[in-house]
């Protein structure tokens, strides 16, 4: 338990350090840990979601009833093992949902999830969200959860009215705090903020195209 404290406070830390430095997400180093670190932490991964329970949860089950209309077709970046498409499927069960990471690891496991679950509207793909293999104005929400947001790519798939959800489970204040920031950030890419709420320990942040 005290290792998972340790955990969550650096993950907070690394949050932290982003929501200031953002570019910091193009460099190569990051890429280069996001292409190798999660594989390793796959088989583990959703242990851990399981142990923190409703502080990882909360922020997006927040955020997708702010989502008003309901999206025919929706995009969940950097998967994982599928929580946020998971989440985003009971909350839309109409909607086809695709779901990419770039770790294989980590979507054989969603994958397999998705298989017991019998949901078969959400297709999980090997993908980076640094090079999006989707025509532009495809799809009408665009959600992510607790990773790194590549807003280029994110808002020229995303259709013109569309929304993105961004949620983080740890570090909700400081995103609160730099909600300017944010709103640049997301406007650099033709965005919108609409939206950004401290939920528990988290935070979600929504924008529209
Ligand atoms: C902390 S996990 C979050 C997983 C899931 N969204 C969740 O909330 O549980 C971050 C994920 O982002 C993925 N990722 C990081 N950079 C990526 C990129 N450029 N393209 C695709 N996936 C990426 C990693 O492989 C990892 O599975």
């Amino acid at each position: 338990m005290d290792i998972l404290i340790l955990k969550t406070g650096l993950m907070g830390l690394l949050i932290r350090f982003i929501i200031k430095h953002p570019d910091i997400m193009e460099s190569k180093l990051f890429l280069k840990a996001m292409a190798v670190f999660p594989s390793k932490i796959s088989k583990s991964y959703d242990d851990k979601i399981a142990e923190i329970g409703e502080d990882y949860q909360a922020a997006l089950e927040k955020g997708l009833p702010r989502i008003r209309k309901n999206p025919r077709r929706i995009l969940d970046l950097c998967t994982g093992t599928g929580f946020a498409a998971f989440a985003a499927s009971d909350h839309f069960p109409d909607a086809t949902i695709e779901a990419i990471d770039q770790s294989k690891e980590m979507i054989r496991i969603a994958m397999q999830k998705a298989s017991a679950k019998n949901k078969d509207a959400i297709q999980f793909k090997i993908g980076n969200s640094t090079a999006l293999q989707y025509n532009d104005n495809t799809f009408d929400l665009m959600i992510t959860s607790n990773a790194p947001v590549y807003l280029s790519e994110a808002a020229r798939v995303l259709k013109p009215g569309g929304l993105i959800l961004i949620a983080y489970s740890f570090s909700g204040p400081s995103f609160v705090k730099a909600a300017k920031h944010i709103s640049r950030y997301l406007a650099k890419d033709g965005l919108t903020l609409l939206e950004i709420k401290n939920v528990r320990k988290g935070a979600y942040i929504l924008g529209r195209k």
